[in-house]
């Protein structure tokens, strides 16, 4: 029998995937446009490829158990100590093990909404006591969170779904005056520019935990890092899985970061797009549009519930996906998730928007 909690949990939702959307509606899969995981749109460069193409060779082999080198190449992009650096098989699983190492049965964890819903599995997962705080558009304030004495507060910056940075001025205040560890997960920090890394500095019960998913491309071959609280690495370090990333993954992830002025220069191009399809959203009367300090766009949709499927299928029949977030807890009436990707993409969905509302 598995354990009772098992049965409570809410399963993460993946949203839908390319081959299912081309199966259902006869569209060829290469044609399918996913606008609902927040994958960068441009992959790796060349020189990256000539890495991946070469480890081949040596895949009937364990990786190095350390990955030493790629620990070294995060903490040269981070301008940080290798020492306080984990890497994990993407960022979820380096927020699993946080979960592990801090959190006995019944501990106070502390997860604001609208928020990103693989942090309430995971301390659900370790039976601890959960308490959710409604911050309208995730702005966060540091005296809410402190109302609750947590063991672990999850904190997103910038937010999955809302798209917006937590200010500095409440990320300090709460870590300076709780007396848990405070988890701020940005995994799209390169597309807002901003981080609160530099707080490491300062405070040691900080863990920041990013993703080569999104800025770096590599959302299939899962890797993640988490950078701060020795004392939470140290036992990441200890109670990892052995060979947690496949030997693949870190070669390349370590020949991503060689590959920076590349990676900026999607990044720019995402950044142009975002500020357009911004733009371009809010001239429907029909939807807000939640400002965005990432590579993805909420919108909430100002109709009757009934709207929502017919909104949803609209884009699925075009072989467009779009991630449904309507329910999710903190948000209120119907909402998309858009990820924002190429030209060429961004305008075949504005093309199905104007369809769709003139
Ligand atoms: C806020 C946030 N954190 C973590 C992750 C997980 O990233 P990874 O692919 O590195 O496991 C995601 C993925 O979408 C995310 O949106």
């Amino acid at each position: 029998m598995v354990r009772g909690v098992i049965h409570i949990i809410n399963p993460y939702d993946p949203g839908k995937f390319p081959e299912d959307i081309a199966k259902k509606y006869g569209i060829p899969e290469a044609e399918v446009i996913s606008l609902s995981s927040n994958e960068n749109p441009y992959p790796p460069p060349e020189s990256v490829r000539k890495t991946y193409e070469a480890a081949y060779d040596k895949i009937n082999l364990y990786p190095h158990p350390y990955y030493q080198e790629l620990k070294e190449g995060i903490a040269e992009y981070v301008g940080l100590d290798e020492e306080l650096i984990a890497v994990g098989n993407g960022a979820s699983e380096l927020l699993k093990m946080i979960c592990e190492v801090n959190l006995e049965a019944f501990d106070p964890v502390t997860i604001p909404i609208p928020g990103y819903t693989l942090y309430a599995v995971l301390a659900m997962l370790m039976d601890a006591s959960i308490k959710f705080i409604e911050f309208p558009e995730y702005k966060i304030n540091g005296d809410d969170i402190l109302k609750n004495d947590s063991k672990l507060i999850f904190l997103c910056s910038p937010n999955n779904p809302t798209g917006n940075l937590i200010p500095g001025k409440e990320v300090k205040k709460i870590l300076k005056e709780t007396e848990g560890i405070v988890v701020v997960d940005e995994a799209y920090t390169e597309f807002s520019k901003k981080s609160h890394i530099h707080l490491l500095k300062k405070y040691d019960n900080l863990i920041i935990v990013r993703s080569f998913s999104k800025f770096f491309s590599l959302a299939g071959l899962r890797v993640g890092y988490a950078v701060g609280n020795p004392e939470t690495i140290g036992a990441i370090e200890k109670i990892r899985l052995p060979f947690n990333i496949s030997y693949i993954s870190a070669l390349v992830a370590r020949a991503c970061l060689d590959s920076l002025d590349y990676f900026e220069s999607a990044r720019d191009e995402i950044i142009k797009e975002r500020n357009r399809l911004e733009k371009e959203l809010s001239k429907f009367e029909e939807i807000d549009v939640y400002p965005s300090d990432s590579n993805f766009i909420l919108i909430k949709i100002k109709k009757e519930r009934d709207f929502e499927t017919k909104f949803q299928e609209s884009f699925e029949r075009k072989g467009i996906i779009l991630r449904n977030v309507t329910g999710l807890l903190g948000l209120e009436g119907i909402h998309f998730r858009i990820t924002v990707s190429r030209k060429d993409h961004n305008d075949k969905l504005l093309d199905v928007m104007h369809k769709l509302f003139e």
